[in-house]
């Protein structure tokens, strides 16, 4: 009889080894991160900056679908960290999402913290950074997730080529958010622009410093595309040539042809280019990333250029840079093309295919309308106040200039440590209902009320989230993130939302699914979220300046009733604070 029930045992096991290949393979890949200093020069100055393993930019983490991911994270600078893996899910894993003070208390000095997670359901570019003052200037990488399928585009692909555009600051850059928090006025812009790491030769002593990439003439080349610049939208063009846009946020997308992108901080974009161009004797093309600009405020409106070389017949072949002077690719957008911005994001689809199904909610449960802006502040008698007429900038959500707590926001919900308390509740529309995009942008503003505000749903909540801007001092594009979830731009525009009107003409069929919106310049993006991944979830604006600001809220999604729907506990190594 134990022989008999042994054979079946062992025939079932075979049988689910045979039908279930994919889901019984999943790896563990293991990583070491140092924080460390490292001194880097650029521009012609060299200073020292905060990196991964002394890597500027740092290390590219690179999984399959399904795959445990470990990253064992070691602090050995003078300074407080932490890190994000942005747009990775975190399905019940929260206390490896990264954000200081929201779901853990950052790693101290000297001491180590394991970030382990599994990414599920998800494949593309996406990227890494610190999430802890302005660290991810130079804290960054890329996070690239191999599908376990082939690609839903058909081209062969030659290669792929990551592109990371950065923002390089001659000073020190938390020195630079600090003097910005004690004066009240905005920060110094950035002094070049680079491309992975390399600022090109439109900078001082930067020849060296400029990206070149040798392609072969007739090949397809998949471009990774990360905007990882802290305070700068940045069109993106290569002369002479299309892109094809095939994934955003790590979801696949409809492919369409473009002669640029727009990329916000946050994003990541896939596209595909053919080498299929006759080069002049050079054999380059020059590629271009500038700011797409909305704000009054200073801003860096340099240009970084690399180079693609297309390979000749030479056995000997030079990567040289060619000579001065540089042409800008005529199909670069202008600094302000707010045109080409919003037809870009017209044109960007979930793929919606039966293998990629877009699974946007078709029906909410609950809306929130939020005001995304800036305001100018009342100078309270023991600040320094040397914004605009002696007052301060500050950003807020609905009002409310988030403050990040001394705590872990996730930690005092997990142990239901009274939260009301603590945090009171975010409004779930715009406190004083006013012309949004109408008022006069310096008369009319509004102090800001200061807080941690939560939104909180139970578990399963399909919730629609409108990100109203405003003109208070001046409307702008706001790259707003929401971690822990993806979501779906159903609808945008400009001007006021019309809750009447507006949802008419969503798109409930293949809307973008991601995991940051360019929310339009004095406009309006409706965002739906299927709450299914419980934890607390930062949700902020993607300007560096803007979050520091308080552009920022919460978003606590309940545990649900199985166990499967529930945080897990909190790992042993989580940093005290
Ligand atoms: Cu890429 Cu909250 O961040
Ligand atoms: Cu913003």
């Amino acid at each position: 009889m134990g022989s008999f029930y042994h054979q079946i045992f062992v025939t079932l096991v075979l049988l689910l080894s045979i039908f279930l290949p994919c889901s019984l393979s999943s790896t563990t890949r293991r990583f070491e991160f140092n924080v460390k200093w490292k001194n880097v020069k650029r521009l012609c100055n060299t200073r020292p900056v905060l990196t991964v393993n002394g890597e500027y930019p740092g290390p590219t983490i690179s999984v399959h679908e399904g795959d445990n991911v470990e990253v064992k994270v070691t602090n050995r600078v003078d300074m407080n960290t932490t890190l994000h893996w942005h747009g990775i899910r975190q399905l019940r894993t929260g206390w490896a999402d990264g954000p200081a003070y929201v779901t853990q208390c950052p790693i101290g000095t000297g001491k180590s913290y394991t970030y382990r997670f599994t990414v599920v359901d998800q494949r593309g570019t996406l990227w890494w950074h610190a999430h802890l003052s302005w660290q991810r200037s130079t804290v960054n990488g890329a996070f690239i997730i191999y599908p376990r399928m082939p690609y839903p585009f058909s081209v062969p692909i030659q290669e792929e080529i990551p592109i990371t555009f950065g923002e390089w600051f001659n000073s020190d850059v938390m020195a630079i958010e600090k003097d910005m928090m004690l004066t009240g006025v905005g920060p110094n812009a950035s002094d070049a622009y680079t491309i992975n790491g390399l600022p090109g030769p439109l900078y001082n002593c930067s020849l060296k410093d400029t990206f070149i990439k040798t392609v072969e003439h007739g090949k397809t080349y998949l471009l990774r595309i990360i905007n990882a610049a802290l305070n700068d939208e940045l069109f993106f063009a290569v002369a002479d040539h299309t892109l094809t846009v095939v994934e955003i946020d790590a979801v696949y997308t409809k492919p369409f042809t473009t002669k640029a992108i727009m990329i916000a901080p946050g994003q990541t974009t896939n596209v595909l280019l053919t080498a299929n161009q006759k080069p002049d004797s050079t054999g380059m093309f020059v590629l271009a990333a500038r700011p797409y600009l909305t704000s009054i405020f200073p801003f860096d409106n340099s240009t970084t250029i690399g180079f693609l070389k297309y390979k000749t017949t030479k056995s000997k072949e030079t990567v040289e840079l060619p000579l001065p002077p540089y042409t800008l690719p005529s199909n670069l957008p202008a600094l302000q093309d707010t045109e080409f911005a919003t037809e870009f994001a017209k044109q960007l689809r979930s793929l919606g295919s039966a293998q990629y199904p877009c699974k946007v909610p078709k029906k909410v449960h609950k809306q929130v309308i939020t005001t995304i802006g800036l305001n100018l502040q009342e100078c309270t008698p023991n600040k320094t106040c040397k914004g605009f007429r002696n007052q301060r900038f500050l950003a807020s959500m609905n009002n409310q200039s988030f403050i990040r707590p001394p705590i872990s926001i996730l930690e005092c919900h997990y142990k239901n440590l009274s939260m009301a308390n603590l945090f009171s509740n975010f409004p779930e529309k715009p406190p004083v209902p006013f012309n949004y995009t109408g008022v006069n942008p310096l008369t009319e503003n509004m102090n800001a009320e200061f807080g941690s505000k939560l939104v909180v749903v139970p578990y399963g909540t399909r919730l629609e989230i409108v990100l109203q801007d405003t003109n208070f001092l001046n409307p702008e594009n706001h790259p707003i993130h929401v971690h822990g979830h993806n979501f779906f731009i159903v609808g945008r525009g400009f001007g006021n939302f019309d809750a009447e009107k507006d949802p008419l003409h969503y798109n409930l069929v293949d809307p973008p699914e991601r995991n940051t919106v360019a929310v339009p310049i004095g406009g309006w993006a409706a965002l739906r979220i299927h709450a299914d991944n419980p934890g607390v979830w930062f949700i902020h604006c993607h300007l560096e300046e803007h979050t520091t600001w308080g552009l920022a809220m919460g978003l606590v999604v309940q545990g649900g009733k199985n166990p499967s729907q529930c945080l897990i506990p909190p790992p042993d190594d989580l940093p005290p604070c």
